[in-house]
């Protein structure tokens, strides 16, 4: 959609993409976590950035829950709201590969034309977007609950929880699909980064 306000011009800066990469030391992409409540992606997601930091990579996480009490504290589940999340974080994550860091989001992000929005985002500023797809059988998601909100939600007292009573639409082109039930927080860690290190990415 076009910006609301009029009378703004678009300031190009003095710095290329590529002069910022060579200044910074490394470039910036955007790995993008998508699966249902408690299949693992901000665990795995937490796990790399300690991984990525640890190798002198500049990473930072951007979380569903964290970012639902600051940035995006206006926003609830309905399918309008959770575009809009999506959106914000979208425009976010790709500030943050712009500035050279490797951004790690961690949302649901249930809805398959929302992330291609964020991909189409990320394409038309020419920043990698690596979709991951952390893929989970809904009642091994259902069995773990950590936060106790399956439960709930099977009880009606919350409404419209992915998967139960909201859809999941799965990725059909995720670049790096992980098995959470299959695989341990190490070996998907371990999968993603060989994945970068074969595109060349870091
Ligand atoms: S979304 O769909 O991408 O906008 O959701 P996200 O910002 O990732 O927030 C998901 C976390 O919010 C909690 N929660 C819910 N999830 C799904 N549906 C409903 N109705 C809901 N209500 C609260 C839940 O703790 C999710 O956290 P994770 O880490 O995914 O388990």
């Amino acid at each position: 959609a076009a910006p609301k306000a009029t009378n703004i011009v678009w300031h190009e800066g003095a710095i290329s993409r590529e002069e910022r990469i060579r200044f910074a030391g490394q470039r910036g992409f955007t790995l993008w976590f998508t699966g249902l409540s408690a299949s693992g992606k901000s665990t795995i997601a937490a796990a790399l950035e300690q991984f990525l930091l640890a190798r002198g990579l500049k990473a930072y996480r951007l979380d569903g829950d964290n970012i639902r009490f600051g940035l995006n504290r206006d926003l609830g589940f309905s399918a309008a709201d959770r575009k809009e999340n999506i959106r914000r974080i979208s425009e976010v994550a790709k500030l943050f590969s712009d500035a050279s860091v490797i951004a790690l989001t961690s949302f649901i992000s249930p809805y398959a034309s929302d992330r291609d929005d964020a991909r189409r985002l990320h394409d038309e500023a020419g920043v990698p977007f690596i979709e991951v797809f952390v893929d989970v059988p809904i009642d091994v998601a259902e069995r773990r609950d950590p936060k106790g909100l399956y439960k709930k939600a099977r009880a009606g007292l919350i409404k419209g929880f992915t998967g139960i009573d909201d859809p999941y639409e799965p990725p059909a082109h995720a670049e790096i699909h992980i098995r959470s039930d299959l695989v341990g927080i190490d070996a998907a860690v371990q999968h993603i980064f060989e994945y970068l290190v074969q595109r060349k990415l870091i």
